[in-house]
């Protein structure tokens, strides 16, 4: 595969931004190598700047949930930009996209659109400290939030002590307001609730915890934690950043019928222009600024344009069977790659829910929380498979922690070339 255009435009990239990248995942640290520079995306295609073609399953690490350049997305876009970019006062278009919002979704009754996933996750924290009056922040280890500084924490030395920070520039006095626990352990959340009583303002989860692998949890573990929250008065803030109009169109609080305080939104909810949002019902929404003391603002908030992307995708979310369809493709070539590895014996799975997926390097039939994650087995097991696929012509996140996804523009021609590039790409993997 030619890759001299790419490897060109990274050398200079290198002199322009550390790591030669705007975002850190996009580098190809953890599989070796150097990222692809795309030139565009059609479909479920991405073309790269050397004129190759790939499948591509990350997706933009989640948003392209139409895939890429969408019709309706696109003209919708282009419509819009006509009239102005951004005007610094409401526009219509903020009101279309929420209103369709609120009317399919029965967990939140009030939203407030920001940028990114990383500001919903920052505000909505913000707000529930606001809400309850309280400090600390339950998460949990394997959760990813954004790069928001009270939640780059890790686990501190025992369970139930206060975090540490897991990113240089983050002081100590952030990471201690942060208790950072292990997924689906009932324990470990009642030790710090009881350590900490009266001093937690939330316990933060992604609810299909998919930046760690996919850690799938168990309902009761989700209900469990709603029953804490309940009883002690904390607020259960369920980070749906991919989630969220992914499994379901009212994401995993739909999924699994568990009724979060307060939900950020990102990815799928702007179409591929930069959205985030977070919502709640209306009396922890009224603590917000102009109407409540919880301070948040933004310049390009509701921005019109990100705004009619949303609203062009999100529409096309509703339409009926999209979800059912989306899972179905996926489960499809998930069993199908399943099917094969086992018949050879290979330690490897394809863990999904509706349109996620994780390549697993694992013989364990559940894969709940970080630590059963065997990082050195895995990673340059991963670093083989990813670059077999894309010898064949097949695009995932550069990572073994990436989850894939599904789009509507996979086509089952699509996902049985792909099924059939992942056996050949294991088979080298395993017995080369
Ligand atoms: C669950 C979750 N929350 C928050 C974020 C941060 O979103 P953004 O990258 O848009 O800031 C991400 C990003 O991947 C995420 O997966």
């Amino acid at each position: 595969m030619k890759r001299d255009k790419s490897h060109a435009l990274y050398e200079k990239a290198l002199n322009l931004f550390p790591g030669g990248v705007n975002s850190p995942v996009r580098a190809f640290k953890a599989v070796g190598g150097n990222p692809l520079f795309i030139e565009r995306g059609s479909g479920s295609r991405l073309y790269d700047a050397d004129g190759n073609a790939f499948i591509d399953f990350c997706c933009s690490y989640g948003p392209l949930i139409l895939g890429h350049a969408p019709e309706e997305v696109t003209a919708a876009v282009t419509e819009t930009v006509k009239n102005g970019t951004t005007f610094g006062a409401p526009t219509v278009l903020e009101n279309e996209l929420a209103e369709l919002i609120l009317n399919h979704h029965s967990y939140i009754e009030k939203i407030r659109f920001v940028n990114s996933g990383t500001e919903a996750a920052m505000s909505a924290i913000r707000l529930a400290r606001g809400f309850t009056g309280r400090n600390k922040i339950i998460k949990f280890e394997g959760c990813y939030h954004g790069h928001v500084d009270a939640l780059l924490v890790k686990a501190g030395s025992g369970l139930a002590t206060l975090g540490t920070s897991d990113s240089a520039g983050v002081p100590d006095a952030y990471a201690s307001e942060t208790v950072v626990l292990p997924l689906n352990d009932r324990e470990a959340v009642e030790t710090a609730v009881k350590k900490y009583k009266g001093d937690i303002a939330a316990i933060a989860i992604e609810p299909i915890p998919a930046n760690n692998g996919l850690l799938l949890q168990g309902k009761e573990f989700l209900q469990f934690l709603r029953d804490v929250c309940d009883r002690e008065g904390i607020a259960l803030f369920f980070d749906e950043v991919i989630s969220g109009f992914r499994v379901d169109f009212e994401g995993a609080a739909g999924y699994y019928g568990i009724r979060p305080d307060l939900i950020a939104f990102g990815k799928i909810i702007g179409g591929g222009l930069p959205v985030g949002a977070y919502g709640a019902r209306n009396e922890i929404m009224a603590c917000v600024a102009p109407e409540g003391p919880v301070y948040q603002a933004g310049t390009l908030s509701g921005n019109p344009v990100a705004m009619a992307a949303g609203l062009a995708q999100i529409k096309a979310c509703l339409a009926p069977g999209f979800y059912e369809t989306l899972a179905a493709k996926t489960s499809g070539m998930a069993a199908g790659i399943n099917d094969y590895a086992r018949s050879k014996g290979y330690a490897f799975k394809v863990v999904h829910i509706g349109s996620i997926f994780w390549v697993a390097f694992t013989e364990k039939s559940e894969v709940r929380a970080s630590a059963e994650i065997d990082a050195k087995k895995m990673t340059p097991l991963f670093g083989r498979l990813h670059a077999a696929l894309l010898e064949r012509g097949v695009y995932i996140g550069p990572s073994g922690y990436e989850v894939g996804f599904v789009s509507r523009a996979h086509s089952a021609e699509d996902l049985k070339t792909a099924e059939k590039a992942f056996c050949d790409a294991l088979d080298q993997v395993f017995i080369n």
